[in-house]
């Protein structure tokens, strides 16, 4: 009976090479020896001369082995990568996007899944927000593909980039006395009735870390939990906050007054983020490729 190679053949003899061992190479493919020793012969005798010889309990290749060797290598190589771009076109056509964002980032990120999506019909796309310090235990579990927050954390292993400024400002009403004066000092500012976002919030830290730095004591008079509701306080006249001018998107420029206040704004970035050494989706990447290819018209700061 004529035999033909078989894909299954070369992987057999692949393994042996590779691993200097029929036994080995068993174990590695899940298959018995005589299997292993059975689909080399019928190799071999296609082949036409030996692939192999055993000297003592040692396995080398003949010059035909060591050629078919590297002739398999090349064969996988090509369909591994036949295999990717498939699976690649095959993702961007019904893959999932998981995606984590901060709370200020909603201010944005919707838009930009729904520019990616139109992009990409095919991906479903999700969008959790949540505050910064919940975002960053989801980051712990590895429960998204991508995380969008205003500063990578520094006690997990992470890569980041940047892909857009991020201006923190001091909003007040605009009938705020301070409203149109020129380099408050921040000393002046910290007498005011602050309002901050929860415990646990990114925004929170930041103005946080700045009064610190400066060595003022920071005492805000009230905490709410959404930038939302900030806003709100401060037109009810509660105080002043630092917020992103992201959160003012969809507010008339007269609808608040952005304080003049030395030190600001406090130039953050945007920051797409995954675990370090994880291997993103095609759709993950094709996304992140896609966030940092923004155009400014796109992600440019408002009222920055
Ligand atoms: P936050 O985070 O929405 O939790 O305040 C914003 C940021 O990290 O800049």
């Amino acid at each position: 009976m004529r035999h033909h190679t078989t894909f299954r053949q070369l992987e057999i003899f692949e393994s042996i090479a590779r691993l200097g061992s029929f036994t080995r190479a068993a174990d590695e493919l899940y298959l018995t020896q005589p299997t292993i020793s059975m689909q080399m012969k019928k190799l071999t005798d296609m082949v036409g001369v030996p692939l192999v010889e055993q000297v003592g309990k040692r396995l080398f290749l003949t010059d035909a082995g060591r050629e078919l060797a590297q002739t398999c290598r090349e064969v996988f190589g090509l369909m591994d990568r036949f295999t990717m771009s498939v699976a690649e076109q095959q993702g961007l056509k019904k893959g999932r996007l998981a995606l984590a964002a901060v709370s200020t980032a909603s201010y944005f990120a919707p838009r930009l899944l729904g520019e990616f999506s139109k992009l990409y019909p095919g991906v479903e796309v999700s969008l959790k927000v949540t505050n910064r310090e919940q975002l960053l235990a989801s980051l712990a579990d590895n429960l998204a593909d991508l995380y969008i927050l205003g500063q990578p954390p520094e006690d997990i292993d992470v890569v980041a980039k940047s892909f857009m400024c991020n201006p923190l400002v001091v909003l007040a009403a605009p009938d705020h006395p301070l409203a149109g004066q020129k380099e408050i000092p921040l000393a002046r500012l910290a007498g005011e009735a602050w309002l901050v976002r929860e415990e646990g919030s990114g925004t929170r830290a930041a103005v946080e870390r700045l009064f610190a730095e400066e060595g003022l004591e920071f005492r805000p008079r009230m905490a709410l939990g959404s930038n939302e509701a900030i806003k709100q306080a401060i037109l009810a006249g509660l105080g002043i906050a630092v917020m992103s001018t992201h959160s003012l998107t969809l507010n008339s420029p007269d609808q608040f007054a952005i304080l003049k206040a030395k030190g600001f704004p406090i130039c953050r970035q945007w920051y797409a983020v995954y675990p370090a050494g994880s291997q993103l989706s095609s759709v993950t990447r094709t996304f992140l490729d896609y966030l940092l290819s923004q155009d400014r018209a796109l992600t440019s700061c408002p009222n920055a």
